[in-house]
C-alpha cells in the first residue's frame, strides 16, 4: 500500500540538517528531535493546511486552556527501516482513529484524515535520513493536539494545534522490569479517560510510579478503581501474563487502552496457534499461579517499549521472582512483531504502509 498525497502542505526547509551530530549510538528515548515538525491550527471552526518547517521552539499564551485544564492528547507509532533502506509504518490507520476517538472524549475536534496520514508521510519523506538501521531501532512518532484558546473559564478552547515530533530512538526500557501491583492507586476509572491517550493519563501515573520506585520497582500494574483486584495494565503499557501455555489479557474498557501492540501480539499468537484467552485476571489468580509455579511469564505491550518481560512482581510486602522462561512467549512475540515492522517476513495481516 502506498498512500499520495494531495494536499496543500507549506514546507519552509531546515537550511542545514542537525543530523551529523546526533550520536545514534548512544540515544534517550525521545530526547532528539530530527530537523523537523509538523503544525496545523484548528481555528475559525476549521482545521487549516498543515506546515511543516524546522523543529524548534514555539510560543504559547500561559493563559492558553491547555495549561490550566489539559486538554490534550497524543499517540504514539514508529516507523522502521528494512534492509533494502525502505521505510515502513505499522498500522498507522489504527492510530489516526484512536487520535480522532481520543480527541472525540476531550472535546476536541476531530482532525482529517488527510491531514494526519498526508501531513504525517509528507514529514517523514522530509526526515528520511533520520530513521534508524537496525532490528528494533525506529522513529518514534509523536501526533499530539492541544487547547491554546486564551481564556481559563473551564469551557473547551476553539483553538487547537496539532503537531507531529519525530525522534530516533533505541529500545525504551534497558532489560527486564520489576512491577509493583498496585493497592490504592489506579490510573483510570469507569467513565472516566482510561481508554484516551489524554495527556494528564500519564502524567496522574508519575506519582505513584515515583511512590514505586522509592520501594525498588520500575512500573506499576494498575488494578481497576473499585476493588483492586482485577489487573489491568503495566505503566503505560497494556500487560500480558502466561498461565502455563495460555496467554491471558483484560479486556479493553473504559479503563483500559485500545492497545495496537496488544491487538497485534493477540493476533499473532493466536496465528501462531498460542492459546489466548481474553478476560479479566485478578491478583489472586496470579498470587496462586506464582505460588504453584503455573506462572510462566509477565510482560508489557506498548508502542515505545514494544514487548517488555516482567522479571518479578511485588505485591504488598511479597516480592515473586520470575526466572525466564525456556521457550519465551516475549521474546517470540516480539521476534514476530519486529520482524513484519521491519518488512523481514511478509506481512500476511496487511499492517504495514510504506512510506
Ligand atoms: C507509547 O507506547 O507510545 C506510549 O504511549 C508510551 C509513552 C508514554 C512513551
Amino acid at each position: 500500500m502506498q498512500q499520495q498525497n494531495t494536499l496543500p502542505i507549506e514546507i519552509n526547509k531546515i537550511k542545514s540538517s542537525k543530523i551529523d551530530q546526533v550520536d545514534f549510538d548512544n540515544l534517550t528515548f525521545g530526547n532528539v528531535f530530527t530537523d523537523h515538525m509538523l503544525s496545523c491550527d484548528y481555528v475559525d471552526g476549521k482545521w487549516q493546511n498543515p506546515v511543516i518547517e524546522p523543529y524548534g521552539t514555539i510560543t504559547i499564551s500561559p493563559g492558553a486552556r491547555v495549561f490550566h485544564y489539559g486538554q490534550a492528547i497524543f499517540e504514539g507509532m514508529k516507523a522502521y527501516r528494512d534492509e533494502q533502506d525502505e521505510l515502513w509504518l505499522f498500522r498507522p490507520e489504527e492510530n489516526f482513529l484512536r487520535f480522532n476517538k481520543s480527541s472525540v472524549r476531550l472535546a476536541i475536534p476531530e482532525v482529517p484524515k488527510e491531514v494526519f496520514m498526508n501531513g504525517l508521510l509528507a514529514l517523514l519523506r522530509l526526515d528520511k535520513e533520520w530513521v534508524p538501521k537496525g532490528h528494533g531501532n525506529s522513529l518514534y512518532i509523536r501526533p499530539f493536539i492541544f487547547a491554546d484558546q486564551v481564556g481559563v473559564s473551564a469551557a473547551p478552547s476553539s483553538n487547537y494545534k496539532f503537531m507531529i515530533l519525530l525522534c530516533p530512538v533505541k529500545a525504551y526500557y534497558k532489560g527486564e522490569v520489576k512491577v509493583l501491583i498496585a493497592e490504592n492507586f489506579s490510573r483510570a476509572a469507569n467513565g472516566g479517560v482510561g481508554a484516551a491517550k489524554a495527556a494528564g493519563n500519564y502524567g496522574a501515573q508519575f506519582y505513584p510510579t515515583n511512590l514505586a520506585k522509592e520501594k525498588g520497582f520500575d512500573q506499576i500494574i494498575w488494578t481497576d478503581d473499585c476493588s483492586h483486584q482485577y489487573l489491568e495494565e503495566a505503566g503505560t503499557m497494556n500487560v500480558f501474563f502466561r498461565i502455563n501455555d495460555t496467554l491471558i489479557t483484560a479486556p479493553t474498557s473504559d479503563r483500559i487502552l485500545d492497545g495496537i501492540t496488544r491487538k497485534s501480539v493477540i493476533a499473532l499468537a493466536q496465528h501462531e496457534g498460542l492459546p489466548v484467552e481474553i478476560r479479566k485476571i485478578t491478583v489472586s489468580e496470579l498470587l496462586e499461579a506464582a505460588k504453584n509455579k503455573s506462572l510462566k511469564e509477565i510482560f508489557g505491550a506498548g508502542t515505545a517499549a514494544v514487548i517488555s518481560p516482567v522479571s518479578g512482581f511485588g505485591y504488598k510486602n511479597d516480592y515473586y521472582d520470575l526466572t525466564e522462561a525456556p521457550d519465551s512467549y516475549a521474546k517470540r512475540m516480539k521476534k514476530s512483531l519486529l520482524d513484519i515492522q521491519h518488512n523481514i517476513t511478509e506481512d500476511s495481516f496487511g499492517w504495514t504502509l510504506k512510506v
